[in-house]
């Protein structure tokens, strides 16, 4: 007997394109999808609650993959100087961006940090985000990296989402060492603590002229290997540093930003099978001009995930919903590439495909009701649109 079945559904599983299904009853237990079925005439699968959804859209949860939702403070003071004509690398350059959020998070502790982020993540969970990415990053030092690293595990336990934890030590070099000091003492201290305490899922590197080459990238990737940890990269945001083909080649999951991609690393994304995480709520926020290249990403059939990258320098923007409007209206992804982007291609880009990101039988029962005429409003309107009805595990949730 099944948990819950929801019925008079109008169901977009996001399997195989975004069409709708022809079932409209889709039923729960334990936590996970059992069946999906066509309610037919009076033929209700048997179950100990049911919900009928009146011919609402039941969508699978929402995936935000690329964010850096806990931090600490937050840096407005830098959009006054960018609205000014400074650009996000002179402000770096000056001792503020990245920095400026390392001594926030340096002065707080992990109740406080917790404290700080929950209501961001609060704001996507009634957006019906049910999966979270979070990195760490601004911590910079052991101690402050695996401050975050807990924070990220303890928020998991807190809150009805699946939350993927990654370290993202290498986001930028402190300003008291060398590149090669502390990419040392990332791979030689704090990845070995970091992957002993399983605080990390996977391991994430920002590959820019201000930040890292992709020499450590490589680097650091053959040593989060021995650990099992995936791997993810910050690539071609300010410019072209051919990172996203070398990730790829190194076995990456996804390749995020892109604005600067050419053709050869389109190419290597598709043979590896590397999603692109587009992040078009950073790319709206600095202002930027160079759009990540759409058209050859789906010439070489890249699959294409939208992430909000919530960060307090360059997307303080924690909506889902916002981003895949503006991936539609900025980029130009075609509604239905944009829904796949925030469902099933954002799984992909975690390696959790097999968990979530779709409706389909044995996936964690992650749905999501919405009272709209059909998913592409959630691309067309921008705000004012929540769903009616969020479960997580199969458990509804305060949407
Ligand atoms: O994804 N590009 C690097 N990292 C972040 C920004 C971090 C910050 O400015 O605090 C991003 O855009
Ligand atoms: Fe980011």
């Amino acid at each position: 007997m099944n948990d819950l079945v929801i019925h008079n559904a109008r169901l977009y599983p996001m399997s195989d394109g975004i069409e709708p299904s022809a079932a409209n009853q889709i039923a729960v237990l334990d936590g996970k999808i059992s069946e999906i079925a066509d309610q037919g005439q009076n033929a209700l699968l048997a179950a100990k609650e049911y919900y009928d959804a009146k011919g609402a859209c039941v969508l699978p949860g929402l995936i935000d993959c690329h964010t850096h939702i806990v931090y600490s403070g937050q840096r407005a003071h830098e959009h006054a100087m960018r609205i000014s004509g400074a650009n996000y690398a002179d402000i770096h350059a000056a001792g503020g961006g990245i920095h400026a959020s390392v001594d926030a998070i340096r002065n707080s502790s992990i109740d406080e940090l917790i404290k700080e982020s929950l209501p961001r993540i609060k704001n996507l969970q009634t957006e019906g985000v049910t999966t979270l990415e979070i990195k760490s990053g601004y911590g910079l030092d052991i101690d402050n990296e695996i401050k975050m690293l807990q924070a990220i595990r303890q928020i998991s336990n807190k809150t009805a989402l699946n939350v993927v934890s990654t370290f993202l030590g290498a986001h930028t070099i402190p300003k008291d060492s060398t590149e090669e000091e502390y990419l040392n003492d990332i791979i030689n201290n704090m990845l070995p603590k970091i992957a002993s305490e399983n605080l990390a899922d996977a391991v994430d590197i920002y590959v820019e002229h201000l930040a890292f080459s992709k020499d450590s990238m490589q680097q650091l990737f053959t040593a989060a290997k021995k650990y099992n940890l995936k791997t993810r990269v910050h690539a071609e945001q300010l410019s072209n540093q051919h990172a996203a083909a070398l990730a790829s080649e190194l076995g990456a999951l996804s390749a995020d930003h892109l604005e600067y991609l050419d053709e050869a690393g389109a190419k290597a994304m598709a043979k590896a099978n590397t999603v692109a995480v587009l992040l078009p709520s950073a790319f709206y926020f600095l202002q930027e001009t160079k759009k990540p290249p759409i058209d050859l990403l789906r010439k070489h059939n890249v699959k294409m995930a939208v992430s909000t990258d919530t960060n307090p320098g360059t997307s303080p923007i924690p909506s889902i919903l916002i981003a895949l409007h503006l991936s539609v209206h900025l980029f130009n992804l075609d509604p239905k590439e944009a829904l796949l982007g925030v469902t099933l291609n954002a799984a992909k880009a975690l390696g959790l495909e097999a968990l979530c990101g779709s409706l389909e039988i044995g996936k964690q029962a992650d749905i999501t009701l919405w009272e709209i005429p059909s998913p592409e409003l959630l691309c067309y309107q921008l705000g004012g649109i929540k769903p009616k009805m969020v479960w997580h595990k199969g458990k509804m949730t305060s949407p």
